[in-house]
């Protein structure tokens, strides 16, 4: 079996770990804030705010905006619902735009939902690869919009040659199977010190100092037990997205031309970091994707779709008047159609083409 994901931790995680559980200090402390002060560096961000998830880290970025009820929050259709559910948290109202070929976010489409209620721009760096940041800040800057980036899945990606999470505030994710992973974790980046002192407050309880309230807050605190499993990863952020990357085009060179498939694109002027290598099984093809994935398993090759159903499409969500349920063709077509393989770096050569020989065997008919 080739899994569709891996955790690859090493003898620095572990020694890591037993260090903090001899400290007798489990909580928030010396090692969370080593791996703030890497992540920021390996961001080029002022300020990383270390969280419980990347859930957390989005609801605490749109909070410390001070985005509440009345607020429009625009985003994509097409990403995990916790993008979705954090909007909600805040008592803002979810929008939702179309995406483009490269699956992320349509800047026009944002644009077209921008009306006087909207608070905030948010866009979602799915797979790993950033969306059009460019398109999105100049969006945001001409309606005077604040911008939350998901990135979630997006460790170290760049638009333009800057990181994502610089744009506007980031929230990043450090779950199981995320591209730096420490089981849960969140970080929130930002350049401004100000929301940045707030993060640090609210996430404590509202507590500037010991029992010192400034404001009501929450418990949104990592551990050190968890930083110590993540700060190893983020020193090797760069070897990890590039053995990403190299695992990324070995399967476009490998698959390019394949009928029935469409591989995924980069934009010109993104750096991908590859947090999932998704394909299309177009209308054409021999077999549907149903029958692919099915293909897929009987062979051993680990697979994922993400995601079957636009965020909103859930029935829990249908009567909330805070959802609206907005038309998203593209986006809609795309959960009928994406598989994503595996692409992480815990593959050798020898996986990566029994991957490849397994997909061009699976989508004939
Ligand atoms: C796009 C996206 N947004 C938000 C999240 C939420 O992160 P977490 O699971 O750490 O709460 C995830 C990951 O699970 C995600 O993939």
């Amino acid at each position: 079996m080739i899994p569709v994901s891996q955790v690859i931790v090493g003898d620095e995680e572990q020694r890591g770990v037993l260090e903090v559980l001899r400290s007798g200090h489990l909580a928030q402390g010396e090692k969370v804030a080593q791996l703030e002060d890497a992540f920021a560096t390996a961001h080029s961000a002022a300020h990383a705010i270390a969280v419980s998830n990347g859930t957390v880290a989005l609801t605490a970025a749109l909070r410390v905006l001070g985005i509440g009820p009345g607020d429009e929050v625009i985003t994509t259709a097409f990403s995990f619902n916790a993008t979705l559910n954090a909007i909600l948290e805040t008592g803002a109202t979810a929008r939702f735009a179309d995406v483009g070929e490269d699956f992320t976010v349509d800047p026009d489409a944002m644009a077209a939902l921008v009306n006087r209620r909207t608070a905030a721009l948010l866009p979602v760096h799915l797979y790993g690869l950033p969306a059009d940041m460019v398109a999105i800040t100049a969006l945001a800057s001409r309606h005077a919009l604040a911008i939350v980036e998901d990135a979630a899945q997006a460790h170290g990606a760049r638009c333009e040659g800057r990181s994502v999470g610089t744009f506007g505030i980031g929230a990043f994710s450090l779950y199981g199977t995320k591209n730096i992973t420490c089981g849960e974790g969140g970080i929130v980046t930002t350049d401004d010190d100000d929301l940045a002192r707030t993060l640090r407050i609210l996430r404590n309880q509202g507590m500037r100092a010991r029992y010192d309230y400034e404001m009501s807050g929450y418990n949104w605190r990592l551990t050190d037990l968890q930083a110590a499993v993540a700060i190893p990863q983020v020193n090797r952020l760069k070897e990890i997205t590039a053995a990403r990357n190299a695992n990324a085009a070995r399967l476009t060179a490998a698959l390019i031309g394949t009928p029935g498939l469409l591989l995924p694109m980069v934009p010109a002027g993104r750096s991908h970091v590859w947090h999932q290598y998704t394909v299309c099984v177009l209308p054409d093809a021999e077999i549907n994707r149903e029958e692919f994935c099915a293909r897929l398993t009987r062979v051993g090759i680990g697979h994922g779709i993400y995601y079957p159903k636009l965020m909103h499409d859930y029935p829990c969500y249908k009567a909330n008047p805070r959802v609206v349920p907005d038309p998203t063709p593209r986006a809609r077509r795309l959960t009928a159609q994406v598989v994503s393989l595996p692409v992480h770096p815990g593959l050798d050569p020898v996986a990566l083409d029994q991957v490849v020989d397994a997909v061009k065997e699976a989508i004939r008919g």
